[in-house]
């Protein structure tokens, strides 16, 4: 897959693709590709206005884009229901599930349901996105795809099981790191769990960006009230950070490329896997512990109330 780029993806024309976060950075790159392509695009967004607004960006890229601008605020369980309600009604299948919104290193908060806002958003919204999709992923007609979006970062994270929401210690990049952890822990058990159920025709993988500039290195020092720091990431998206179209290209290929496997990971194969074009790669060891992924299932399950029924 050697300098593997979006013009390589197959034809998506009655596919339907769900994207969360796609009205910036990756996601805003991935929907344009995947419209490009022909899919229809849900872009599942926390603000349907910058949802709008990015929709029509891309309508000037790709004049006859099929896009849908739709509500869905991770922070916020009972609008990732509604939201995945509203697409199995109003869809007979989805074809491939982007699992991309993400925020990274802010304060702390907390979502609607009380989770630490970076678990809340990036690993537990999309758990439970996933578990209310499942029926509809299951209904494609080929092959479905359920791609989570991680980071390198995932090598700083730990699973803290004793304060998972970070109440007695918050620290803004482990809490990221454990997030970006539990993002690959979540993909690896979902893949065994879809395996052992027989439900071959859904299969989950992985991917990471590298180092991408976009809005994501801005909202926490912006957050923060840091002027310092969000010079520095300005500096450092500048002259580290490739673009955003770049960036998106793994998740394209995990998303549609024919070789990939369910439980893979891919990622930029270039300069220290910070960019590049898209590779199968390997996630810290952790990541692949059966025991921790267990357990962070059957939390996600307490936590969220949404249930796979697909056992372990
Ligand atoms: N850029 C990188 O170098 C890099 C590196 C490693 C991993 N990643 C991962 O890549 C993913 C995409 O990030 P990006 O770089 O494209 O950043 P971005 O430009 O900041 O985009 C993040 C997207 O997530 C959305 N989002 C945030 N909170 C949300 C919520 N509560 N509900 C729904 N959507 C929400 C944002 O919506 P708003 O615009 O409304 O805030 C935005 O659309 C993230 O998972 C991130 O961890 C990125």
């Amino acid at each position: 897959m050697t300098g593997w780029t979006a013009d390589e993806m197959p034809t998506l024309e009655d596919e339907t693709v769900v994207v969360t976060g796609a009205n910036s950075g990756l996601g805003r790159e991935g929907t344009e590709a995947f419209a490009r392509k022909g899919a229809t695009v849900v872009m599942a967004c926390r603000s349907v206005e910058r949802g709008e607004r990015a929709a029509a960006e891309t309508r000037e890229a790709v004049p006859d884009a099929d896009l849908e601008v739709r509500r869905c605020d991770l922070a916020d369980l009972e609008s990732v229901e509604t939201f995945a309600e509203g697409v199995r009604e109003d869809y007979d299948a989805v074809d491939v599930l982007c699992n991309n919104a993400g925020v990274m290193a802010i304060p702390r908060q907390e979502t609607a349901d009380g989770f630490e806002m970076q678990l809340g958003v990036n690993h537990l919204g999309h758990y439970a996105l996933t578990g209310h999709l499942l029926p509809a992923l299951r209904a494609s007609a080929g092959e479905a795809r359920v791609v989570t979006q991680s980071s390198g970062a995932h090598e700083m994270g730990t699973m803290d099981f004793e304060d998972l929401h970070r109440e007695q210690s918050y620290g803004k990049w482990s809490a990221y790191g454990q997030s970006k952890l539990a993002n690959l822990l979540f993909t690896y058990e979902l893949e065994r769990r879809l395996d052992s159920a027989d439900v071959g025709d859904v299969t989950a993988v992985a991917c990471h960006p590298g180092y991408a500039a976009t809005n994501l290195q801005y909202r926490g020092p912006r957050e923060s009230g840091s002027a310092l720091r969000l010079a520095g990431m300005k500096v450092a998206n500048a002259v580290l950070g490739q673009s955003a179209a770049k960036g998106a290209l793994p998740m394209l290929f995990a998303a549609t490329a024919d070789r990939v496997s369910g439980g893979e990971y891919v990622g930029p194969g270039g300069l220290l896997d910070m960019r590049g074009h898209p590779e199968f790669q390997r996630s810290n060891d952790e990541s692949y512990d059966r025991e921790t992924a267990r357990r962070l299932w059957s939390v996600s399950e307490d936590e969220t109330g949404v249930e796979y029924g697909l056992s372990a």
